[in-house]
């Protein structure tokens, strides 16, 4: 390839892959257009915070915790539907730094994850083929050509909605709704009743004595470190188009920073080396993560990374392996030795979901639960083994009372989940899969 030079829109000369067939060129480069005039989502500088606190990932004194919906929903930016999955993350992480002994960092799924790569163009719906839904800043999930039509305007609207998610999830946790002085508070109804709601109860009533505690020995304990929770926002940059029009060059330090989110990632099936999307993210100074699965190539890989990260800089990448739970012993220990032969410094985090997913006898996408923590646990003793650091966990998650992955604690079987299953995308773990999940982490942590 000749020499080039990066800039924001320098993707454009090379290959992307997974974009939308927008219908009318004038339209989109409106949209564009109106995108690049609006103000920024996130700021550079809390943008360069997260980069700091995963480089403690690195090393194993800190990890991370990425989860949320697989596509958010339009008509779900609701305050109880943020209010719902923000608690679950924020139950979760006070498991697994209370349990697990280390600090969390708590990245969300949320505010902007509008945008969806898919495995086919196409898809056959009554014996037409109609486009495959893209994710709600591209098209619409029913099945009808009309609403399918991806229409440049819905990334208009993702960028408003990501605005007023992210205005109720800095309220939340700026505003004392995640102190710790609310642990216990955070507990779903549907939740509290379950053996896995009861050992969060009487760990809440620990942190509670705890608090107690500090405030008879005279520490003051409101102050922001209790009242407050840092929480991050993340998206798979996929449609760069709308990424381009959120990077902005940071007036302090002149670097260019994608403002749409704090951290990004690359999917699986877009990162090719001379693509568009390694290109466009290997200029913005975001923390960036990239998927690998079991289709990977270790001598590109190790391209991949130089190119992304050529400073080596701790925190700002993190790989996210999704093997699935019979493939992870094959794939993930060359791996990681090939990767600390390069002595590159990456953030291992695990997704257990994409890996695990199956069709149920009912017809219904789901995954199961000890299927998740299978991987889980392989990705815990593989790190073991090669002496690296399992430094994060990637889930897809709600926190409503959906039936979209089967086993867990109440046992979901697969003629359970036509029941509340409301996933336009890939099946999530309900808030009570998902703490179970937590305090099964927090064992292995505290090895
Ligand atoms: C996802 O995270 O929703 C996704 C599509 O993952 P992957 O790129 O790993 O398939
Ligand atoms: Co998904």
């Amino acid at each position: 390839m000749t020499e080039h030079t990066w800039s924001k829109s320098s993707w454009r000369d090379f290959p992307a892959w997974q974009q939308p067939n927008w219908p009318d060129s004038a339209r989109l480069a409106e949209a564009l257009a109106t995108l690049g005039r609006l103000p920024p989502l996130v700021f550079a500088g809390e943008i360069r915070t997260l980069k700091k606190m995963l480089a403690q990932a690195v090393t194993g004194r800190a990890f991370l915790l990425q989860g949320g919906d697989c596509a958010e929903d339009f008509a779900n930016c609701t305050a109880p539907g943020i209010r719902e999955t923000l608690k679950v993350i924020l139950q979760m992480a006070v498991v697994l730094s209370y349990a697990g002994g280390k600090p969390v960092i708590k990245v969300g799924r949320m505010a902007g994850q509008y945008a969806k790569p898919r495995s086919a163009d196409t898809e056959r719906v009554g014996g037409i083929d109609i486009p495959s839904y893209r994710g709600d800043m591209v098209n619409s999930p029913e099945p009808t050509l009309a609403a399918r039509a991806p229409d440049p305007e819905r990334m208009v609207k993702g960028y408003y909605l990501a605005a007023a998610t992210m205005n109720i999830l800095r309220a939340f946790t700026r505003g004392g709704y995640a102190g710790l002085h609310r642990v216990n508070a955070w507990n779903n109804e549907f939740v509290k009743t379950s053996p896995t709601g009861r050992s969060y109860e009487r760990l809440a009533r620990q942190i509670d004595n705890a608090l107690q505690f500090m405030e008879v020995i005279g520490f003051d304990t409101d102050n922001p470190i209790i009242n407050e929770a840092s929480f991050f926002t993340s998206h798979e940059a996929l449609l760069l188009g709308y990424e381009e029009a959120m990077t902005r060059q940071d007036s302090t330090t002149g670097g260019w920073y994608d403002c749409s989110a704090h951290m990004l990632w690359i999917g699986d099936r877009t990162r090719q080396l001379d693509g568009a999307h390694i290109e466009f993210l290997s200029g913005v100074g975001n923390p960036i993560g990239m998927k690998v699965g079991p289709k990977h190539d270790l001598e590109e890989l190790k391209r991949i990374i130089a190119k992304l990260n050529p400073e080596n800089e701790a925190g700002r990448l993190t790989i996210i392996t999704r093997f699935g739970a019979g493939q992870i012993e094959r794939y993930l220990p060359g791996l990681l030795r090939e990767m600390k032969g390069e002595g590159f410094n990456l953030v291992w985090s695990c997704d257990p979901m994409h890996g695990n997913t199956y069709t149920a006898e009912s017809g219904h996408k789901t995954r199961n639960f000890n299927e998740i923590l299978q991987e889980i646990q392989g990705f815990f003793e593989i790190h073991w083994a090669e002496g690296t650091v399992p430094g994060g966990i990637h889930f897809e998650l709600t926190g409503n009372n959906v039936t979209e992955c089967t086993g867990g604690g109440r046992n979901i079987l697969d003629h359970n989940l036509a029941e509340n299953y409301q996933t336009n995308c890939d099946p999530r773990l309900n808030a009570e899969q998902s703490l179970e999940i937590a305090f099964q982490i927090a064992e292995m942590l505290r090895n």
